[in-house]
């Protein structure tokens, strides 16, 4: 339709119609048995009512929908086809590794890729529009969402955030194989106070606006159609009715333009949280802050109408948001065909495709970071034993793969008896070992032990308070780890974990995250030496619960500690832990080694608006072919206001094979320099720089130069 034809349409509708269209119900309001008495009850509609609405939640499979659209549809004054969203996070069949991991592949091509294979099955399964990338920055790992995140960083965030939103739309989430992205959780979710799902926020303006507004921002650059409002506050103001958040800062500075859809009841909460009386009040705020699509709660539903009709929300306001709904369907050819690509015969030529359990393998050979290797792996024993009770769970595909069949996810177990049928494996799947199983492990040449937590433990509303191994699996690994030197530790988790035990004593760690599907195989590969790990953590690992939040790009404070193992009185430390995390930010080792040569600038002075060039050579000096991410980091030595340690500013992949060098080169502009100054302008002030090059944040490889 042209926009003329949609303008028509709109001038058409009715009111009620309207706001109908600015209404999102979940499965339960369609279909079932007692949603006259129970869900449409509560929420006061009357029996067609849902039909009539404008999109629906998590609804999903080719037959399905396109029954559901004609039932919709058939409803609806003017036959306005219904929007399909479902949270396709990190895959809807073939689920690919949880975001944190692919946040360490530090890789934008490959999680394009895997977003892109997911939208091709989710649209075949006729969804149109998927709640991701979840663009939230997170440095505390007991929110247990961090595992949706890709990490602490901005400049990796970012990144990758848009690398997904391309994915996931292609150049015209109207095309075949693509669903239209909805970035989340507008703002600053990331960042709830103490890691507490749900909980407020208290983040000063610099530090949003500078650290976890980046990646909202690369969305909405990426041309993302959807924003989807936070549940919690940002200066004491709930998102989802903050007219500075969604009007000033959303549409006018970062100039979205597309749908703002509120969280699941974030309307209705604002009762809870106390800024509205009842859910007239609630829909008025919305409203006038600029949601357009009420998620799950009856305050459009129940209000919108009579508010217009009472002369409080000017009708002009929900002419213009639906307006922005009809866009979106037009946009996604919905007038043309509302089933889009929902189609059973691509379902069946999609869903767990052979390409896709090729992506999800390969997926997690670049999303597992090897964390410690004292030289056992790759693996080359014969016989190994294989313990701990994630060793053959299938729950470790992630929390949101929640439309994957589970009986298809490849155990460890699993994947190392098919790939490797040469090895004797004894396998104890459990926590608790008999003295036998201990025997057992004590004669075989090495252990692997699998620790951490399955995706029940992680994700949305899984908060914790204490990020360490569970008992159970200190005292495992404490009992094999004795027995038997060679103990290597796959750790499954969503977030960080605290794992000093493991970090003094295990022969090696694979962090694997939740990898996935078929990602059990790409662990499996990396053990046996058939790949080589080249994953870079996207968020620290703290030594204990008490450092969070923790990240690298931390500030030098008043009293800096002095570069010594132990507590200092009166400077910023603590008394039980370094400030430091245990495994740091961006760090990742390989089987392979490599070397830095010196940094080398082309100039030691940057003009505003020119360039320099930092460069180092790195050699494989192993005699097997790597890949190294090569990371760039600045420190701005003295600015207006109180700069970072360091920031990540750019990094490159590159493959190197065994025994050679590459030359790697970065650009440095006065765009890399830039942050809110004392003004909350973005500037770069002149002065002098650091920068550095290397494996990881903690790089001491580097150079000055100064900006004029
Ligand atoms: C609540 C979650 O916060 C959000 O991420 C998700 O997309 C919606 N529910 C819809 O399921």
């Amino acid at each position: 339709m042209t926009e003329t034809q949609l303008k028509e349409l709109l001038a058409d509708m009715s009111l009620q119609e309207k706001t109908e269209q600015l209404v999102q119900l979940n499965c339960d309001f369609f279909g079932g048995e007692n949603v006259l008495t129970g869900p449409a009850a509560a929420f006061r509609l009357t029996e067609k009512q849902p039909y009539r609405t404008g999109s629906v939640l998590g609804e999903h499979g080719a037959e399905h929908l396109k029954e559901l659209q004609d039932a919709m549809m058939k409803e609806q004054p003017h036959r306005i086809p219904a929007l399909f969203m479902a949270d396709v996070i990190h895959g809807y069949k073939t689920a690919f590794p949880v975001p944190i991991a692919q946040g360490c592949s530090f890789d934008p091509a490959l999680c394009e890729e895997t977003a892109s294979a997911a939208a091709a099955e989710a649209a075949a399964a006729g969804i149109h529009l998927t709640f991701s990338p979840m663009a939230d920055l997170s440095r505390d790992s007991r929110w247990g969402r961090c595992m949706e995140s890709f990490g602490e960083d901005p400049y990796l965030n970012a990144a990758l955030t848009s690398a997904v939103v391309k994915g996931f739309q292609g150049d015209d989430c109207g095309k075949k194989g693509k669903v239209a992205s909805c970035f989340k959780h507008f703002a600053g979710y990331g960042a709830v106070l103490s890691g507490r799902d749900y909980n407020v926020t208290e983040l000063c303006e610099r530090t949003f606006y500078e650290d976890y507004l980046t990646a909202y921002k690369a969305a909405v650059d990426a041309g993302a159609e959807m924003a989807m409002t936070a549940f919690n506050t940002i200066d004491r103001i709930p998102c989802t009715v903050s007219q500075k958040l969604l009007k000033g800062v959303l549409r006018e500075r970062m100039g979205f333009e597309g749908v703002i859809i509120t969280d699941y009841n974030a309307i209705g909460e604002t009762i809870n949280h106390g800024v509205s009386e009842n859910s007239r009040e609630a829909a008025l705020k919305a409203i006038t802050a600029g949601c357009d699509i009420d998620m799950m709660s009856d305050c459009y539903i129940g209000n919108l109408t009579s508010l217009v009709q009472d002369g409080e929300v000017p009708e002009k306001l929900i002419d213009e948001a639906v307006m922005r709904v009809l866009r979106l369907k037009n946009k996604l050819g919905l007038f043309e065909n509302p089933y889009k690509d929902g189609s059973a015969e691509a379902e069946k030529e999609l869903l767990y495709c052979e390409k896709h359990q090729k992506l999800s393998r390969e997926a997690a050979v670049k999303c597992s970071v090897l964390l410690k290797n004292n030289g056992i792996l790759p693996l080359k024993g014969k016989r190994i034993a294989v313990a701990g009770a994630l060793a053959d769970s299938r729950d470790i595909t992630g929390s949101w793969a929640i439309f994957t069949d589970s009986e298809k996810t490849v155990t460890l177990n699993q994947a190392l008896t098919e790939l490797y049928p040469d090895v004797s494996f004894s396998f104890f799947p459990s926590d608790t070992l008999t003295d036998e199983e201990l025997t057992c492990c004590r004669e075989a040449d090495a252990v692997i032990l699998a620790l951490g937590e399955d995706q029940e433990r992680t994700g949305e509303s899984r908060s914790v308070t204490d990020i360490s191994l569970p008992d159970v699996q200190k005292k495992l690994f404490e009992r094999v780890s004795e027995v038997n030197g060679n103990t290597v530790t796959v750790l499954f988790c969503g977030r960080p974990l605290c794992i000093p035990e493991l970090a003094e004593k295990a022969a090696a760690i694979l962090c694997a995250w939740l990898p996935g599907s078929f990602g059990c195989y790409g662990v499996a590969d990396i053990l046996f030496g058939k790949e080589n790990p080249s994953g870079r953590l996207s968020m620290s690992f703290p030594y204990c619960t008490g450092q969070l939040p923790i990240s690298y790009s931390a500030f030098n404070t008043g009293r800096p500690k002095p570069p010594v193992d132990k507590f200092v009185p009166y400077v910023s430390n603590y008394m039980d832990a370094p400030n430091v995390p245990l495994y740091p930010f961006g760090r990742g080792l390989s089987y392979s080694e490599f070397e830095y040569s010196p940094v080398t600038l082309d100039s030691n002075t940057l003009s505003k608006g020119g360039k320099i060039t930092a460069s180092v050579t790195v050699t494989n000096k192993s005699s097997r072919d790597g890949e190294e991410t090569v990371q760039l980091y600045i420190r701005d030595i003295k600015g207006s206001v109180v700069r970072p340690m360091r920031e990540l500013k750019g990094f490159k992949k590159v493959n190197i094979p065994a025994g050679q060098s590459v030359d790697v080169s970065f650009e440095v502009t006065e765009e890399s320099l830039m942050f809110y100054d004392i003004n909350m302008e973005r500037t770069a002030e002149k002065g002098r720089f650091t920068l550095w090059i290397g494996p990881d944040s903690t790089a001491v490889n580097g150079a000055d130069f100064e900006l004029v």
